[in-house]
């Protein structure tokens, strides 16, 4: 039986890196005799170019057929265009909300012989090991926007039942780790922060009494992530907060370039790399694979390929502990896109 898998590269790197999993994913096959049906569609500007939409139903009818789908990157300079009707990145949210996939998981490790890319300090990264559990499809990025001659509105709203679903995924996780659980928010200013505080605190009482759950502000919690990030365990967070701190957190694993990320919901997975399209570099065969790869390796896990899922982690680990780096995590280095997708191959077989 094989596996539908659609992959949308999308813009600037995005492309580049899709190609990186697409080749890890036929090595994966080749070796465990898997067999994976890979089909790409367009999104983001690769879409408004062709459709003047950056997501075109047929893609989402490919999508929500598919067993996974795999995303690349959206946006750049050329649909940066303030004034614009249709933006890149209104794909990637109306692709989030078809596929229903509320729940955005955000893993990050340090590898210990990346220490030094990192700006900060070794002895802060020592045991960071820590997950963002991000609300994806509800909060400010999808209230009701209005713009009126000198005003413009985003509505931010949450209801009960879409705090609960989201808190109910990382008490997952948390129980299957140290039992411990962040929950970030602005209760002191926003109404809605005082509703997911209320909710997360009942819903943790009720239902998983063992667990040990506090609430930071998000200000001090953007702090706490760069004096003490070895406090954190599990991160839970709404949309927008969970955003900027993600970014925030990545600076400790040494480069945007190695944080995966899964995206799921009731029925739909959606993988994809934290980071963007990263124009500046685009095009040049220089972009880091590593956060997809690692993105694709989550999906395997997903889909209940573990020991390919394991294989390819294990893989990319020991790319990195051997500095097969490219220049984001070494700045002179030599390293392609795909001199590191040859080396997490070879170590894969
Ligand atoms: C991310 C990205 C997206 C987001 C953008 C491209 C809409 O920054 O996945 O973190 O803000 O969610
Ligand atoms: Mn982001």
């Amino acid at each position: 039986m094989s596996t539908n898998i659609v992959c949308l590269p999308g813009d600037g790197i995005g492309p580049e890196v899709t190609q990186s999993v697409i080749q890890v994913l036929e090595a994966v096959a080749a070796k465990y005799q898997r067999s994976f049906n890979i089909e790409k569609h367009l999104i983001g500007g690769a879409a408004i170019d062709v459709h003047n939409n950056p997501l075109p139903q047929k893609t989402i009818d490919a999508c929500l057929k598919a067993d996974a789908v795999f995303l690349g990157a959206i946006g750049g300079p050329k649909w940066d265009n303030p004034n614009a009707k249709v933006r890149p990145e209104q794909g990637l949210l109306k692709l989030r909300s078809e596929l229903g996939v509320f729940s955005n998981i955000r893993p990050l490790t340090v590898f210990p012989n990346l220490i030094d890319a990192s700006p900060l300090k070794a002895e802060i990264l020592k045991g960071v090991d820590f997950i963002v559990v991000r609300e994806l499809t509800g909060g400010i990025y999808f209230g009701e926007k209005k713009r009126g001659e000198d005003f413009a509105t985003d509505e931010c709203r949450y209801t009960v039942q879409e705090v609960e679903r989201i808190t109910k995924v990382a008490c997952e996780l948390a129980m299957q780790r140290s039992k411990k659980l962040t929950s970030v928010d602005k209760a002191n200013v926003l109404e809605t922060s005082r509703l997911w505080r209320d909710v997360v605190t009942q819903f943790v009482a009720a239902n998983y009494p063992e667990i040990d759950v506090e609430h930071q502000l998000v200000d001090s919690c953007a702090m706490k992530l760069i004096q003490n990030p070895a406090h954190f365990d599990v991160v839970l967070t709404e949309n927008m907060f969970g955003d900027i701190l993600s970014d925030e957190a990545s600076v400790l694993a040494g480069s945007m370039g190695l944080l995966a990320s899964s995206s799921l919901g009731d029925a739909c997975g959606l993988f994809e790399p934290i980071h963007g399209s990263a124009p500046d570099i685009a095009g040049k065969g220089i972009a880091n694979p590593y956060a997809s790869i690692l993105s694709a390796a989550m999906m395997l896990r997903w889909l209940n390929l573990i020991t390919e899922a394991d294989a390819i982690e294990g893989a990319v680990k020991q790319a990195i502990e051997n500095g097969v780096l490219t220049c984001d995590l070494k700045p002179d280095s030599q390293i392609s896109t795909q001199d590191a997708t040859l080396a997490v191959i070879e170590y894969l077989n």
